[in-house]
């Protein structure tokens, strides 16, 4: 079945079964392989993106579920405001060791800091909680999160 489908601004068809997983779509068929596979059980957050601004884990949202909901990967998240606050902190507190957890991490932390441009230890814990980082970054994690909710004004 065809389904068109909108990464990054771009409107894409793809012709695949209603179930196939984004994540499935966006390596295989798009070429897209900034989003990782790691569990496909919703378990371990690599394979986050955003769908309408939300971070979702795209190893279990199947294509035929996206509708024409906006989906924003790890090549394009660079372009929005958090998203660039985000990978300049990672990239200031050198967080990434292997970086195969790191573009999943980078798309919660996004999303955190979009909804919530001055997030608490406890934000950020629970926002973050869902991706798993084998290499234990996750205290540099944290610290680039604050390092990036400290360019936002406060109140803003
Ligand atoms: S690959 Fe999707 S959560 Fe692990
Ligand atoms: S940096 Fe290696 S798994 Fe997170």
């Amino acid at each position: 079945m065809v389904f068109t489908i909108n990464v990054n601004g771009d409107a894409h068809r793809v012709d695949v079964d209603g179930d196939t997983p984004l994540l499935w779509v966006l390596r295989d068929v798009l070429g897209m392989t900034g989003t990782k596979f790691g569990c496909g059980m919703a378990l371990c957050g690599s394979c986050t993106v955003h769908i309408d601004g939300t971070a979702r884990r795209s190893c279990i949202t199947t294509i035929g579920s996206i509708g024409t909901a906006p989906i924003t990967t790890i090549e394009a998240i660079g372009a929005t405001p958090a998203g660039a606050k985000i990978q300049k902190a990672w990239l200031d507190g050198e967080v990434v060791q292997c970086g195969y957890c790191q573009s999943g991490q980078i798309m919660s932390a996004s999303t955190l800091l979009a909804n919530n441009p001055h997030p608490s230890d406890l934000d950020i814990d629970n926002a973050m909680s869902g991706n798993i980082c084998r290499c234990g970054t996750y205290v540099r994690i944290r610290e680039a999160i604050k390092r990036a909710a400290r360019t936002n004004k406060k109140g803003g």
